[in-house]
């Protein structure tokens, strides 16, 4: 006689081999790829990794266009520049979606823009659009807010007279400090510490995105819902983030919406109180505070990492340092206000600023999209609800559209006489419907607060510190080994 557990084995297996058969004739209508397993898909071959190299490397076997199964679900990859132009912008629309995995949907329940997809996202992202256009007007817009962050970090850094410093904190407090004065219409200080703790939240939730235990989370959300760990860390962070982000819209209705509006926020009460009659407006306080948290999500880890790595890669190369400096020198007076506009005098700053985006490569493979409706991508049918992920660092690091493409290089942004090239494989902000928001703000800040700082400093390693480790830390965001330099004032 069987036993109860053996039947139950039996079945297990049986099950098992029916899910095996089943994925084998799923996947002959997919991009190639390697050999998925059932409960588990790919990860076991990719040692539950998923990185650039490891990414790159498949697709040397596999081709361009490629297969990994995440679990049960099927994620096609594109590799290289053309791969991830062709895919993200021969049917855009098709592949606006956004994958809210479950951990993103615990996190934001479809709501704001960065993890919205349809009708919400298009109606937010659009507003959003719109405001910071609007914002970026006139004398006290996006560009002056910029410039006086970048005063007072500069006075900060002044402030330590050489001594060896982590620059990761004040670069965040100032780039974070830009989304306050966008979004709430004020900074805060650098001793505020409901800020310090919003900065630690977003950090947190950074640090947490990518790892294990997200993973985990991704595949069995019924367990690990259930259980206690670092994801419930990671979600009251959000919280953090959400209840910062209401109590600033509290004050701003206690205070009235102004004739003109100031801020992010007086826009939105705006806008909520315009479309109160429209059937399908999706403008509400919740969307309103999911879209806040986006842009601070997006916006400030992102670019001060970047601002980051920029300073570590001037110790790094001291040359081009110099070169930087002897630039910004001849150019500019030095008093003068640097304007985004200033770049086009500064051809090889803005060559530096550029390959710092390229070389550091942040956002790493990027961020998955879904497909919206039936379609082809790259000559393949797909299904509705297909996950693609456009792997951006296959284009930023291809092989065929730069000269050295692992090698810190300011030259692949300029021509033998010197003048600033841009280049089409350059896709740090993505490309297609979903491209990077804040692409224009973030280009905005990497431009004057570069060349702020090295106008005013020199960075270089503390007393009897040789050693300098570009390798980054791999996270959600890529991010350099915790270091400290000294900025001598020039
Ligand atoms: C160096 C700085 C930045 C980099 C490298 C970067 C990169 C990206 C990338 C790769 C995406 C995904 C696009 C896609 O799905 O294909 C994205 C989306 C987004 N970014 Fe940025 N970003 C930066 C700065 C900013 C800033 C300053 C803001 C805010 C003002 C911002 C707001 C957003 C938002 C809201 C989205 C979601 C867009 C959507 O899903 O429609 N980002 N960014
Ligand atoms: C999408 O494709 C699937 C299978 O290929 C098919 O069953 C479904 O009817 C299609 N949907 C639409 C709206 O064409």
């Amino acid at each position: 006689m069987l036993t109860i557990s053996e039947v139950l084995i039996a079945l297990a297996v049986f099950l098992l081999i029916m899910q095996f058969f089943k994925l084998q004739r799923v996947r002959k209508q997919l991009p190639p790829g390697p050999i998925p397993l059932p409960v588990f898909g790919t990860l076991i071959q990719l040692n539950f990794q998923f990185n650039r190299d490891l990414l790159m490397k498949v697709a040397k076997i596999h081709g361009n266009i490629f297969t990994l199964w995440f679990g049960w679900a099927p994620v096609i990859v594109l590799n290289g520049y053309q791969a991830v132009k062709d895919g993200m912008t021969t049917y855009p629309e098709d592949v606006s979606g956004r994958l809210v995995s479950p951990f993103f949907r615990a996190m934001a329940k479809g709501k704001g823009i960065m993890l919205a997809t349809g009708h919400t996202w298009k109606q937010q992202r659009r507003f959003a659009l719109r405001t910071l256009r609007n914002l970026g007007l006139g004398k006290r817009g996006l560009e002056h807010r910029v410039q006086e962050e970048a005063h007072y970090l500069v006075a900060f850094f002044a402030s330590m007279k050489g001594k060896p410093l982590d620059p990761s904190f004040p670069l965040v407090h100032s780039v974070s400090n830009v989304i306050c004065a966008v979004v709430f219409g004020h900074r805060f200080s650098r001793e505020d510490e409901s800020f310090h703790e919003l900065i630690r939240a977003t950090e947190h939730l950074f640090k947490f995105g990518g790892s294990f235990i997200h993973h985990l989370y991704e595949i069995f959300p019924w367990l690990m819902c259930r259980l206690p760990g670092p994801h419930k860390k990671a979600l009251s962070c959000y919280e953090v983030l959400s209840s910062f982000t209401r109590r600033e819209i509290r004050m701003h209705t206690e205070h009235g919406i102004p004739d003109e509006p100031q801020d992010f926020i007086d826009f939105y009460l705006a806008h909520i109180e315009k479309s109160r009659d429209e059937p399908r407006s999706t403008y509400n306080e919740d969307n309103m505070v999911y879209s806040i948290n986006d842009l601070f999500l997006g916006g400030s880890e992102t670019t001060s990492t970047t601002l980051n790595w920029g300073l570590l890669y001037m110790v790094a190369n001291p040359d081009v340092q110099e070169k930087v400096q002897r630039e910004l020198d001849a150019v500019l007076s030095p008093s003068q206000l640097i304007c985004y506009e200033d770049r086009k005098d500064l051809p090889y700053t803005n060559a530096v600023v550029h390959e710092v985006q390229r070389f550091s490569n942040i956002i790493s493979v990027g961020m998955p999209r879904v497909c919206v409706r039936n379609t082809t991508l790259l000559g393949f049918p797909l299904k509705k609800g297909t996950i693609v992920l456009p792997n951006i660092a296959s284009s930023l690091y291809d092989p065929e559209h730069w000269e050295t493409p692992r090698q810190f290089n300011p030259g692949h942004f300029l021509d033998k006489d010197g003048n600033f090239v841009s280049q089409e494989a350059f896709l740090p902000f993505s490309v297609g419907h979903r491209v990077c928001l804040g692409e224009h703000l973030a280009r905005t800040e990497l431009f004057i607060f570069f060349a702020s700082l090295l106008r005013a400093f020199t960075f270089r390693l503390p007393e009897g510190v040789t050693q300098i480790n570009t390798e980054p830390i791999l996270g959600g965001t890529l991010q350099p080994h915790p270091y400290r330099v000294c900025a001598i004032p020039r």
